[in-house]
């Protein structure tokens, strides 16, 4: 593999940058300052470092975005930002996706990886992932509605698995609501579908977490990190090469 090629993949900066940092001296393989991006290296073998510091060549990588409303679930659109927009050179040099979607006005967690088979194993509908949201609602739902939540929604075109509802907050005057729900599926506007079918509305829709992941609560929105070693272990569950 070309040592630039390398640099990019290992997050260090962008093709632009890494050329900047190896014409700077700042590389150095097997010991050695290096300036030429087309050496030819093995990352199994070479120890390449910058700044110091020993690079790994990473395979896949692992985004925890915190996604704002008015951004887009996927990796290109000609009218809207992307989620990939929000992400680094990295990122879209590795050619990560979205794992599952949340609507456009949909915030909070959102997993990218360019690991197929994690997310497969993620958006399974055999698997049952757990997707816990939090909504502010007009119109007051009810424990009837908790009643039904757990029996499973009847919509239109299926019914839904048991889901949790949870009130957390009731505005008598405003008739408005701020609930929690889990579900164990992710079809097509589900949530908002489910509290319609309650006759109230979503005005407000924040995802919290997914499977092991939760929203980190630094994150402001827009913001992102890469998943911290005790995150990755999490997705272990999953069965399948991290
Ligand atoms: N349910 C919805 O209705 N929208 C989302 O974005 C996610 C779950």
């Amino acid at each position: 593999m070309r040592l630039d090629k390398f640099l990019v993949d290992c997050g260090v900066g962008s093709r632009t940058e890494v050329k900047q940092l190896l014409k700077q001296k700042k590389i150095t393989v097997n010991g050695k300052k290096e300036t030429a991006g087309k050496l030819q290296i093995d990352p199994a073998k070479d120890q390449v470092t910058f700044m110091g510091e020993d690079l790994v060549h990473e395979t896949f990588v692992y985004y925890l975005l915190n996604k704002p409303a008015g951004v887009i679930s996927a990796t290109e659109d000609d009218h809207h930002q992307t989620v990939l927009d929000l992400l680094d050179e990295t990122a879209r040099h590795k050619e990560v996706f979205p794992v599952g979607r949340l609507d456009i006005d949909t915030h909070g967690l959102l997993l990218l990886t360019n690991n197929g088979k994690l997310a497969h194993a993620m958006l399974s509908p055999k698997k049952h992932v757990d997707k816990l949201y939090r909504a502010h609602v007009t119109g007051i739902m009810t424990r009837e509605d908790v009643v039904r939540f757990k029996a499973g929604i009847e919509l239109k075109d299926f019914t839904t698995l048991p889901a949790e509802l949870e009130i957390l907050e009731v505005d008598q005057e405003a008739k408005t609501c701020l609930v929690q729900i889990r579900i164990a599926e992710g079809k097509f506007h589900q949530v908002k579908r489910m509290v319609a079918a309650c006759g109230k509305e979503v005005v407000d829709l924040e995802r919290i977490s997914m499977g092991p992941l939760s929203l980190d609560p630094t994150l402001e929105l827009g913001e992102w990190r890469r998943l911290k070693p005790s995150e990755l272990k999490s997705l272990e569950v999953f069965g399948v090469p991290l």
